[in-house]
């Protein structure tokens, strides 16, 4: 059942190509427009939406914080993005032009539920972007855009939260084309990019096997740190997120911005930091700002890891461990950056010696609040 994986979380990082084409599949028609019948809110009504906000909880939290860049980008509609647990206590102001998205792996999350109950009774529409079918979260929507990553065994979330990423932007793209905005000829090349995007990953994949001997060489570090801009921030939080549960590590996502606001104070000799770093093309000054930061903790002692796009020399004198990602636009960056993460984060579990499919004190899906 494990297809000769020795973890199903090994296998599943390996159906990403998979499960990421099968997201897409039948969802782009032959013009290169979106078609999704599934998101069954009438078009009127998405034209009329002034404010999208976001619940969900973990790394599907994660792919929330990706998609509000690209929503906002792409439509010009404000987003919010909120973990689900803390939603409904704070009495947010939704009403019948908010649209809010639950994205839930598992369909059944507590936290998420409550969020989206609570966004219904303030007469908000609900989108529900889940990979389980006909489980509690898309019964209680008023539309659901499946995710297609097949079954996922393993505790922690790897193919679901790529296809979550594709379905956020199918959805952002989906808004941006049903609205009309002037981002036309972009939209176009990102559903072109969007794409190709399977082989990416495919790639990236097939690069592991320094990233996987990297890892074992830090199995007796206590602490991790990750540093993103822009996409990449979220994606830091993720790849700290993984390392936490799975290595159990004291692993932290930090903005790259404000490391001079106080973090930069924990770097110190041989701190593994782990540093995505923004295409040089597309949003070139943070690249620049990034390339900085390397800088300034590398002469304070850190060991840094550099996750960069294939092509860029810039970071090459400042990384004492270089991982190559393809270049891609830079909102789909982390579909591929965040593969390095989750094989680091995995090899890394298995170093230490502990169950990577079951790691301690998680549940795959949480039906308590
Ligand atoms: C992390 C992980 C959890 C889930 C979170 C939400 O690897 O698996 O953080 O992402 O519990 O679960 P779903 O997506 O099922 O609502």
């Amino acid at each position: 059942e494990k297809g000769g994986y020795d973890y199903f979380m090994l296998k599943e990082i390996a159906e990403q190509p998979k499960a990421v084409a099968d997201t897409l599949l039948g969802r782009i028609d032959a013009a290169g427009s979106l078609s999704l019948d599934e998101v069954r809110i009438p078009t009127a009504e998405l034209r009329e939406v002034d404010k999208v906000v976001i619940v969900a909880c973990g790394t599907a939290f994660h792919a929330g914080l990706i998609a509000k860049y690209a929503i906002e980008h792409w439509t010009r509609i404000p987003c919010e993005v909120e973990l689900a647990s803390e939603f409904r206590y704070r009495d947010p102001i939704l009403d019948s032009r908010s649209l809010v998205i639950a994205i839930s792996q598992s369909g059944e999350t507590m936290d998420t539920l409550m969020a989206l109950r609570h966004a219904r009774e303030q007469g908000s529409k609900v989108l529900a972007i889940c990979n389980t079918n006909g489980s509690t979260i898309p019964r209680e929507s008023d539309a659901v855009l499946y995710t297609h990553a097949g079954p996922e065994v393993a505790v922690a979330s790897t193919k679901a939260f790529l296809t979550q990423l594709v379905a956020c932007y199918l959805v952002a793209l989906y808004l941006g084309q049903v609205r009309g905005t002037k981002w036309g000829d972009e939209i176009s090349a990102v559903i072109r990019d969007l794409s190709h995007i399977s082989g990416e990953v495919e790639r990236v994949l097939e690069t592991m096997e320094p990233v996987r001997a990297l890892a074992r060489s830090l199995a007796d570090k206590n602490t991790v740190l990750f540093l993103g801009r822009h996409v990449g921030y979220p994606v830091a939080l993720e790849g700290a997120l993984k390392l936490k549960e799975l290595a159990y590590m004291h692993a932290e996502g930090f903005a790259a911005g404000e490391l001079k606001h106080g973090p930069i104070a924990l770097i110190e000799e041989d701190l593994p930091v782990v540093v995505v770093v923004p295409s040089p093309r597309g949003r070139s000054v943070l690249h620049d700002k990034i390339v900085s930061n390397i800088q300034e903790i590398r002469a304070r002692g850190a060991r840094t890891i550099v996750i960069a796009e294939e092509g860029d020399e810039t970071v090459v004198p400042y990384a004492d461990h270089l991982i190559r990602i393809p270049a891609t636009p830079t909102l789909l960056q982390p579909l591929v950056a965040t593969v390095p993460l989750q094989v680091f984060a995995c090899e890394l579990a298995t170093a230490r010696g502990n169950e990577v499919d079951q790691p301690r004190n998680l549940a795959k899906s949480v039906t308590v609040e």
